[in-house]
């Protein structure tokens, strides 16, 4: 690869271990993918938070960086923890969890990262603009950046992340490239989609057949899709496939088929066989779970009028909002926290159904709308899941 000076000061150690460990990431990721030379790269989002993923191994990796001095260079943010920071105990979670969550969530500040504890964190605030090169490693993430920002990000892991955050820096490679952003693969809508479950069941089943292909959507109207089904589209995609681009016609800032290119027809038959496949079980759940990709403002919002809709004054179950502490923030000064905890809900923040302990907790069925959670619940969590829309699972 050609480095620069600077580039090469860091691989030698000139500016010590943690710079040089990170630059050596980076060039054998370089060097794998034929990249030329680096990049700068103005944000970084960081995966690898939660305790229940990272284990002690990861722990460990993190505290030995701070030892070896590392800080970070450019904006770097993180992707969910483990629990909610504020109410962990309150949510019931195994204190011995607690304690080491904590630590790795030190161990990320003291390197200068900011604990967003955020899959979506260009809701909050951190939103690259088009062209932009970036390094974030949360797939549903990487998705949205790529596809509906026109930022410019591969599906970084956890420490190639960290890496480029030390060094500002990042192979180009991949997304990078004009030549990648192109899809061979168009899926042509024929059905009404309506909801953000619809999104995620489309996403759920494309992604199962484009793998790491860049699919291209064409019949979706612009006035019927918005940020929020674009989220939920991209995070399926990401899980049952590793989709880290896509476009939808008249709706993404990029839209690029090659000539040669498969196509697929997604209709009424394709959703309902996704739907049926999502919902492991039609049992009443013990837990309803929103939120995966962390929640919006106006998803909160649309529960908060289920609930005044519905007039419910007790949900037969827990129900867990999962959103981004300034969102939750947010949703508190409106008043629709003050709604939904009436009901008996609570707005969780830092954290997810995912990658929570929830199996420690004693959930063993558990609702979502969100084809990502309902790919990951099964595997993950060991849960069985109720998939459906919001008014079907709130109740
Ligand atoms: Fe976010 Fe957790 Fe879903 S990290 S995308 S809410 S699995």
């Amino acid at each position: 690869m050609n480095l620069t000076k600077q580039e090469q000061k860091m691989l030698d150690g000139e500016l010590g271990e943690a710079v040089q460990q990170s630059m050596e990431i980076l060039v054998a990721l370089g060097k794998i993918y034929s990249a030329e030379k680096m990049i700068p790269i103005t944000s970084a989002q960081i995966a690898g938070v939660s305790y229940k993923t990272i284990g002690n191994a990861g722990l460990e990796y993190l505290q030995e960086m701070v030892k070896k001095g590392a800080k970070v260079k450019i904006p770097s943010f993180l992707n969910p923890a483990g629990m909610d920071v504020e109410q962990w105990k309150e949510l019931h979670i195994p204190e011995n969890f607690a304690k080491k969550q904590i630590k790795v969530l030190e161990a990320y500040s003291a390197m200068g990262i900011r604990n967003t504890c955020t899959c979506t964190p260009y809701l909050v605030g951190v939103v690259p603009k088009k062209g932009e090169h970036i390094a974030w490693s949360e797939s549903s993430a990487v998705a949205y950046a790529n596809s509906v920002l026109g930022a410019r990000t591969n599906r970084e892991g956890g420490p190639s992340a960290l890496a480029a955050a030390i060094c500002g820096v990042t192979p180009k490679y991949g997304f990078h490239l004009d030549k990648n952003r192109v899809s061979d693969f168009v899926v042509e809508v024929k059905c009404d989609l309506h909801s953000e479950s619809d999104y995620g069941a489309m996403g759920y089943y494309v992604g199962e057949i484009v793998k790491n292909k860049n699919p291209a959507f064409i019949g979706i109207e612009k006035s019927n899709v918005n940020s929020d089904k674009l989220k939920a589209l991209g995070a399926a995609m990401a899980a049952s496939g590793s989709v880290g681009l896509f476009f939808v016609k008249g709706v993404t800032p990029e839209f690029n088929v090659s000539e040669k290119h498969e196509k697929i027809v997604f209709t009424e038959k394709e959703l309902r066989h996704a739907k049926e496949k999502m919902a492991t079980t039609n049992e009443q759940p013990q837990l309803i779970t929103i939120g995966c990709p962390h929640a919006s403002i106006d998803e909160i919002q649309k529960v908060a009028d289920i609930i005044q809709m519905k007039q419910i004054h007790k949900l037969k179950c827990q129900l867990w909002i999962c959103t981004a502490r300034d969102t939750k923030k947010k949703a508190e000064k409106l008043g629709l926290a003050k709604i939904i905890e009436a009901a008996g809900g609570k707005l969780v923040a830092d954290t997810c159904m995912v990658v929570c302990p929830l199996e420690q907790m004693g959930f063993t069925i558990t609702a979502c709308n969100s084809g990502k959670a309902a790919k990951y619940l099964p595997s993950l969590c060991k849960q069985k899941t109720v998939f459906g829309d919001l008014e079907e699972i709130i109740h």
